[in-house]
């Protein structure tokens, strides 16, 4: 299947979802490169105004914690986010209520994660939110997935994720050396541990390369850069571009959109 198709299916499959008069959560999950946060973007920019991006990477540690907490060498691993934050987010945002949510957005360009920079509006039947961890099973990423009421596990053949966790690294300043030793040091270890997460999703998405996977011109919410966020602070140069509950399945995802 292609990656239109692929897309086509999963806008079809959260559009179920947003029910208007209704506040729902999906959440997309997958190991890092494998297209989380382009997919959650397409979808949520192909069901605008019915839809709004949460990036769980918004709840990144700064890199001053980081150093406080000796670990900077490993960001990115579960415990280099502020779990609980996130979690606390979630529950306002399935609360709904009168009030615009603001949420963070992660900067590539500035490595850092900034407050405020996603609204979501009071009225958004559904919120897309992504991330490695909302499978997780540990700590505070257990009160994830409860508060989700669907997850996706997104997933692309294993040479094609590295080469584009690879051109990604490189895009925003590391060295071909100091990409390759990342890619296959620090995310690799956080790529087998959501691998076995895999079982806990309701469905499994299959995405294939594309030529331009899900970039829609500027406009309405399509104008999101690579962290999420929908305009870039000044300084980024971003190109463009758990559960304590057993799923309801049992433990085997539901539903696979097939697209070898
Ligand atoms: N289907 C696809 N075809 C071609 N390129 C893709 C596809 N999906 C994603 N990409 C590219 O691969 C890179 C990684 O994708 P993306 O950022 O969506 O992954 P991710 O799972 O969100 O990664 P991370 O966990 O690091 O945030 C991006 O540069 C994106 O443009
Ligand atoms: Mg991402």
């Amino acid at each position: 299947m292609s990656w239109e198709q692929t897309l086509d299916e999963a806008v079809a499959a959260a559009r179920q979802l947003a029910s208007p008069g209704s506040r729902k959560l999906l959440g997309i999950a997958g190991a890092p490169g494998g297209g989380k946060s382009t997919i959650a973007r397409a979808v949520v920019d192909r069901l605008a105004p019915l839809a709004c991006y949460v990036p769980m990477d918004g709840f990144h540690l700064s890199n001053a914690e980081l150093d406080r907490l000796g670990r900077r060498d490993r960001k990115g691993a579960p415990d280099t986010f502020d779990a609980a934050g996130y979690v606390a987010l979630l529950r306002r945002l399935r609360a709904g209520g009168a009030d615009t949510v603001y949420a963070p957005a992660y900067y590539r360009g500035l490595e850092e994660a900034i407050a405020a920079a996603v609204a979501v509006p009071p009225d958004v039947p559904l919120v897309v939110t992504e991330g490695n961890y909302l499978l997780l099973d540990e700590g505070a990423w257990a009160g994830v997935r409860p508060l989700l009421d669907a997850v996706w596990y997104v997933e692309i053949d294993e040479a094609t994720r590295l080469e584009q966790l690879l051109r990604r690294h490189i895009t925003y300043g590391k060295t071909p050396d100091q990409a390759r030793a990342w890619v296959h040091g620090s995310d690799q270890r956080n790529a087998e541990l959501v691998a076995r997460t895999r079982h806990r999703a309701d469905l499994v998405v299959h995405a294939a390369p594309a030529q331009h996977p899900g970039r829609p011109p500027d406009g309405a919410q399509g104008a999101m850069a690579d962290d999420g966020s929908s305009t870039p602070p000044p300084g980024a140069h971003d190109a463009h571009d758990a559960p304590t509950a057993p799923p309801a399945n049992g433990g085997n995802p539901r539903k696979e959109l097939s697209g070898d």
